[in-house]
This record gives C-alpha cells, structure tokens and sequence, in this order.
C-alpha cells in the first residue's frame, strides 16, 4: 500500500445529517481534502468540549468527489459521538483528515472484488463500491477497472445502508436474527451462494476479520481487511492504538503495527488474530 498523504486540519462544513436508526447517524461533511482521500482511511473529529480533548476517528463512508464531499456513517456510542449527532446543516465542526492508508483500490484492476462488511464496518465498503469504477484523474494514477464488485453485508438485525449498495452491486446478505436475508453471519451468506471473488477487502468485528482470512487463506484468495483500536492521537505518535501482526515492525522491531498510521487496513495474512 503506499505512503499516506500529509492530513489537513481544518473546520469543516455540515452539509446534512440524519439518523438511519435510532443510534446510527449518516453525516455529509464539505472539506478540501477529498482529493487525496481514499476508501479506508479515516477522519479524526475534534469536539467542542475541554472534557473530550482526544479526537472521535470515524471511517470515511462514502464520496461525493465534485462537490468535494464526504460521507460518514456511525453509532453513536458514547458522549463524544452523541455531541457529534447534534451537528446541523450549516454548523462547523473541526476535523483532521485523511488519515490511515485505506484499500489498495489498484489491486481491484480485472478482478471479481467481494467488498464484506459486519456492522458499523460496512460503512467503509461503500466507499470502496464507489471508487471501484472512478475514472483515473491523470495518468499517474491509470489502472484497468474490475471485473465485477459484489458485496456481503452482515448486520444483528434490521439493515441499514442497504440501498446504497443494492442500488449499485449484488448484495450477499446476512442477519444474526433471520430478519432479512439468510439467517448468520456474511460468511453463511457468501458460502450459501457461493460468491465467486478473486480479491476481498473487509471491516467489521475482529472475530468477523478472523473468519473471514482464513476462508480467504484456505481459498488463496488475496485478503485486506480494516482492524478497530482504541485511539488517542490518530496519528502515529503515541503508540496507543497497535494491533499485533505476524511480522516485525520495521523500525521498532516488535510484531506490532500502530492501526492509525501502519493501517487500518492490514493485508489480512499479515495479522496475528490469536
Ligand atoms: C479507525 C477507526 C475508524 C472508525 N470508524 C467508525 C465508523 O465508521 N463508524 C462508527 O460508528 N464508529 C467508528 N469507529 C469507532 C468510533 O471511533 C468510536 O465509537 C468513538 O470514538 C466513540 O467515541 P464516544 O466519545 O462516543 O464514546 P466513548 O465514551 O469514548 O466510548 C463509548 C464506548 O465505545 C467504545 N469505543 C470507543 N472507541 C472505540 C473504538 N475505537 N473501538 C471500539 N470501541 C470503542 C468504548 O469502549 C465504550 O464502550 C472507528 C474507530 C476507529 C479506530
Ligand atoms: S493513536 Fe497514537 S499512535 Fe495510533
């Protein structure tokens, strides 16, 4: 994957929000950095509250390249988020951006891509279908489209998101409680119809990301998924957010990568799950 492009700090427009289900918030934000911004990296969000001085990090959802707009979808789960709800059209909040190194979308090229996502993880999936078919803005960045872009979504219960990805893919769907699609978890979906894919790019629960490597390991398929810690800084300084991986680190010799700056997005043989 390559290097990560320097973020930007900056107070940033609300262009929308609303609620998708009573704890889940979909924001349109309006920001500079949209140009450099890749599907699985994220934001950091600065509140407006001495109490909360570490930035909220939520995964960039979605794109609206023109207008230079970005999408995100999240829970709102504790002070910090439920602060975040509040934002209107027209309020400003500040944020920092893009950070991580998201997908190696060049990997897509003539491949059949299967995009999985469990939960507040299949957010980050919608960015990928939308950047999947985007027409290289210069030469430098030129690679052939894929051959086909299908998703597996896996949710507890009723779906939300839906439409954005049936609207444009073929969606594998899954629910713990049988409420829509088949009844389990993404991988009794994708086994049930037997989704064909060359490449997989996934988000969700780490015990999702663990099942998913080794169906993808046991059919040789190229794997990258998005690990979740627990961040302060969100950008590489203080160590706070490291995920442990098979090989060592580089420069500090450990098996252990920083999630903030080394990932999210992890090439999935690479991660220790143990
Ligand atoms: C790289 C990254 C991308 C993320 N993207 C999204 C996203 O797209 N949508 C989304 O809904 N959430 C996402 N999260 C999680 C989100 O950052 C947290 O839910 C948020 O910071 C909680 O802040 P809070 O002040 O509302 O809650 P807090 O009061 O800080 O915590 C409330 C509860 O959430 C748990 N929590 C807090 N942070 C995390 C975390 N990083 N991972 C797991 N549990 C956590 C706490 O343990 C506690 O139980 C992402 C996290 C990371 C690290
Ligand atoms: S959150 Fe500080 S190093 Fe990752």
């Amino acid at each position: 994957m390559s290097g990560n492009a320097a973020p930007t700090l900056e107070t940033a427009r609300v262009v929308s929000q609303e609620a998708l289900t009573e704890d889940t918030m979909s924001l349109w934000l309006e920001v500079s950095f949209v140009p450099k911004a890749r599907p699985g990296q994220f934001v950091s969000f600065y509140l407006d509250d001495p109490s909360r001085l570490l930035p909220r990090p939520i995964s960039i959802c979605d794109f609206e390249r023109r207008l230079s707009l970005l999408r995100f979808v999240y829970r709102i789960a504790g002070e910090g988020t439920r602060q975040l709800s509040l934002l209107r059209t027209g309020d400003s909040v500040r944020v920092m951006g893009p950070l991580g190194n998201g997908y190696p979308m060049e990997e897509m090229a003539g491949k059949r891509v299967l995009l999985i996502g469990g939960g507040l993880g299949i957010p980050p999936m919608l960015g990928c279908l939308t950047d999947a078919y985007r027409e290289p803005c210069d030469r430098e960045s030129f690679r052939l489209p894929p051959k086909a872009v299908n998703a597996a979504l896996g949710y507890r219960s009723a779906p939300f998101m839906l439409s954005d990805f049936s609207e444009k893919t073929h969606v594998y769907l899954a629910t713990e409680d049988g409420s829509a699609g088949v009844k389990g978890n993404v991988l009794t979906a994708i086994r049930e119809e037997m989704a064909p894919s060359d490449l997989i790019f996934a988000c969700g629960p780490k015990r999702m990301l663990a099942a998913v490597a080794s169906y993808a390991a046991e059919r040789c398929i190229p794997c990258y998924v998005s690990l979740e810690e627990r961040m302060a800084c969100g950008v590489g300084a203080c160590l706070g957010c490291v995920a442990k991986t098979k090989s060592e680190d580089p420069h500090y010799h450990v098996p252990y990568r920083r999630v903030c700056t080394d990932g999210p997005v992890f090439y999935a043989p690479d991660v220790d799950f143990s």
